[in-house]
């Protein structure tokens, strides 16, 4: 997992009146999922080829795990760096497997190695490779292209995936079901990637941190539900809704609200097998419901108000080397928690929760980055009946 740090990049295209990156400084943590935000023309693919010195910075310095990247040769500074451009850039002359063996062919991998590798990531991305290894683009949907497009830039196990807008000009349907399939990835293989879109609500969704950009600079770099409870001014806040409850229980992940689980959490769930052996479905031995890490709270919110139960199971779903799905505790999430992420939240945190940080979710896990630096706060929403509404 590679740490990508920026530090006072800018980027001035000859003859430009105004820099087309300014002076822009943050750091992408190692295994994190971090979205570049912002208008049209704010900078956006200017700051994320500047990443695989496609351009050089007029001024300042990109660091990959603390090493200068003018330090490294480009070519092998790429490999690294898997990259799905802003329009898939498919080779419409080669076949879907030829696009994807691209890279390790670069890498002199043998042929039965490109060959497992190419079926390998046709599976990961949904796209059985017996129907699909033959296909040229033009006879994909724009969905599938997109899909062989990730598939391509992760060919080569980059350390670093750069993805410029690759969910761009697909219907909304399509786009929400890559979206699923980006965290489920991004879950198993935890590569450190640098996503960018216009997509506001996309960015919510996906992001361990969003970057807002605004005309080359860095207006905002936090997790989405900071952005979303402290946007920084008055532009932000409308960028992202975060006047609008609702909506915002709709795009953020249970993983950013939730507190890690107490010390004693295992222990009580053996004690709980041992004299249970018997559980329920969708349930936790102490008899909680369960929801996924990347459920949103407005999904968590109805099971709450569904079963009348206090705290939700937050749990995360993998599958073994064996292709057993297997799911884990991470996490508990109470109304709480839910109303915490919310504006104005945390000028009324429950009792005790002010300035103690809660209980560790566990080291490594996707749920633990979503939380970012913010970890969890504890608040009170004002308007509850809006909250009743969403039982209906
Ligand atoms: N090669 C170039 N030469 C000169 N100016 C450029 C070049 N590439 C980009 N620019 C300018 O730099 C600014 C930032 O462009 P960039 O492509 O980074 O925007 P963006 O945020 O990716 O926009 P979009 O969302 O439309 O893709 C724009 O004003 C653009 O016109
Ligand atoms: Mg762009």
């Amino acid at each position: 997992m590679s740490t990508i740090r920026f530090e006072n990049i800018t980027k001035v295209f000859a003859e430009a009146n105004a820099p087309a990156v300014d002076n822009c400084s943050f750091k992408v943590a190692g295994g994190s999922f971090v979205v570049l935000l912002g208008p049209s023309g704010c900078g956006k693919t200017t700051l994320l080829k500047m990443v695989n010195r496609l351009y050089e910075p007029t001024s300042g310095t990109i660091t990959l795990d603390g090493v200068d990247i003018r330090e490294l040769e480009p070519t092998v500074l790429r490999r690294q760096v898997g990259y799905v451009i802003q329009q898939v850039g498919l080779f419409p002359h080669m076949t879907v497997a030829q696009n994807v063996a691209v890279v390790p062919e670069l890498l002199g991998w043998s042929k039965d190695k490109i060959q497992a590798r190419v079926r390998e990531l046709l599976t990961l991305v949904a796209l059985p490779p017996d129907e699909y290894c033959a296909r040229y683009p033009s006879q994909l949907s724009g969905g599938q292209q997109q899909r062989v497009g990730v598939a391509r830039a992760l060919a080569g196990d980059p350390k670093v995936v750069l993805m410029d807008e690759p969910f761009g000009a697909i219907d909304a349907i399509t786009r929400s079901t890559l979206q699923d399939e980006m965290l489920r990835l991004q879950r198993k293989l935890k590569k450190t990637v640098i996503f960018v879109t216009h997509d506001v609500e996309e960015a919510l969704y996906l992001a361990d941190k969003i970057v807002i950009m605004r005309e080359g600079q860095v207006v905002q770099y936090n997790t989405p539900l900071e952005i979303l409870t402290h946007p920084v001014d008055k532009v932000v806040r409308e960028l992202v809704g975060a006047d609008d409850m609702i909506r915002q229980l709709s795009l953020v992940r249970v993983a950013s609200a939730m507190t890690g689980l107490p010390p004693n959490y295992r222990h009580n769930v053996e004690h709980a097998k041992s004299t249970d052996a018997k559980t329920k479905l969708g349930s936790q031995p102490g008899g909680e419901p369960t929801v996924d890490c990347d459920d949103t709270l407005r999904h968590a919110l109805s099971l709450l108000l569904q079963t009348g139960a206090p705290t939700l199971t937050v749990v995360e779903h993998a599958k073994t080397e064996s292709g057993v799905e297997e799911s884990t505790p991470v996490g508990l999430l109470s109304l709480e928690q839910i109303r915490a992420s919310t504006p104005g939240g945390d000028q009324a945190k429950p009792e005790g929760a002010k300035g103690k940080p809660g209980p560790k979710v566990p080291r490594g896990s996707r749920a633990r980055r979503c939380q970012g630096e913010a970890g969890p706060e504890g608040a009170k929403i004002d308007r509850k009946s809006e909250i009743v509404n969403l039982k209906s």
